[in-house]
């Protein structure tokens, strides 16, 4: 029977000089949708990355895809996958169709089509004005849309993206994350991003990891839920409240803000109504989550834990 599943059963990846970049990673998620691994530079979203497209072996542990082990299958897994690494470089001299179909002959495809299906994903990353020319002399934004067009064209149904959208303009980044909800509709697209509001946008699923440990894994919803609080009010500070359950500070900004429950919500929305002051009410976001759950631990790390 397979399991439409990725699986991780305490893998951990302790580099040559002794270097755990990660620790004990246990998760189960669906092998469809995007899954999006965030965390601060040096994390190990990478080295999860690596670990899971089959670059790279683990120190211990398992890991499976639709039942293929990601050592013992390896092979077999590397014909349904595309990956386009962190430092991931465009072929200089190739202009994107060239390279893409270059890259579709490598992979078994026949002249005719590679060709026809490079024009279609360069087409598709709307960079088909550009689709003739030396990748050299492409920006560094077009250069990551002629790779994730080469993913688009590969077919593959597995695709590893680390970073895809770093370097890109914001109108392009929005037009990646359309690009890459669609492609993800019938397969699964594993990537890393330091953009928050990117996660939030396109992932079914969000992994969260500080320095190699998984803080928590799961859709926006379920993560909203490990907070136990789900909305987040603001207003001026100052303003007199009553007793409430959940936590308050003061943004950059000046405004208090308070992550609170869905009763807290209520209750506080109230007295800020009846006292006619200003204020916004919006669920938690992924950057409250974070900051929270990483932020915390970094203080904690300090020795300055907080509530
Ligand atoms: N080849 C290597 N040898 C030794 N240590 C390594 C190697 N590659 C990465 N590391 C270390 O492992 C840890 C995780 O690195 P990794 O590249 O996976 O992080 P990352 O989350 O992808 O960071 P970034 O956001 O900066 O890309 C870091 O401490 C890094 O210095
Ligand atoms: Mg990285």
């Amino acid at each position: 029977m397979v399991v439409n599943e990725v699986s991780c059963e305490n893998l951990s990846k302790v580099y040559s000089n002794g270097k755990e970049a990660l620790s004990d990673i246990s998760f189960t998620i669906p092998t469809r949708g995007v899954f999006a691994l965030i965390g601060r530079n040096g994390a190990g979203k990478t080295t999860l990355t690596r670990v899971m497209s089959t670059l790279l072996e683990p120190s211990s542990g398992r890991a499976t895809i639709d039942g293929l082990d990601i050592m013992e299958d390896a092979a077999e897994l590397r014909s349904r996958m595309a990956v386009v690494p962190q430092e991931g470089k465009v072929v200089p001299w190739m202009s994107p169709v060239q390279m893409i179909t270059a890259y579709l002959l490598w992979r078994g495809e026949a002249h005719k089509d590679a060709m026809r299906k490079a024009r279609d994903a360069v087409a598709m990353v709307g960079i088909e004005e550009h689709a003739n020319r030396i990748n050299r002399v492409l920006s560094g934004g077009m250069k990551r849309k002629a790779l994730v067009a080469m993913v688009i064209a590969s077919g593959a149904d597995l695709i590893f993206l680390d970073e895809p959208s770093t370097g890109l303009d914001p109108i392009s980044r929005r037009d990646l994350w359309g690009l890459l909800t669609d492609i993800s509709k019938d397969r699964f697209l594993f990537m890393t991003t330091h953009y928050l509001e990117e996660a939030e946008s396109i992932a079914d699923r969000i992994g969260i990891l500080d320095g190699g440990r998984l803080l928590a894994l799961g859709s926006m919803e379920d993560l909203r839920a490990s907070m136990g609080r789900r909305y987040v009010l603001k207003f001026p500070s100052g303003t007199a409240l009553p007793p409430f359950e959940g936590e308050m500070m003061v943004g950059r900004d000046g405004m208090t803000q308070v992550m609170t429950t869905d009763e807290g919500s209520h209750e506080l929305s109230k007295v800020l109504i009846d006292s006619g002051t200003w204020f916004s009410l919006n669920p938690v976001t992924l950057e409250d989550i974070f900051y929270r759950k990483v932020g915390r631990k970094i203080d904690a790390d300090n020795g300055e834990a907080r509530d």
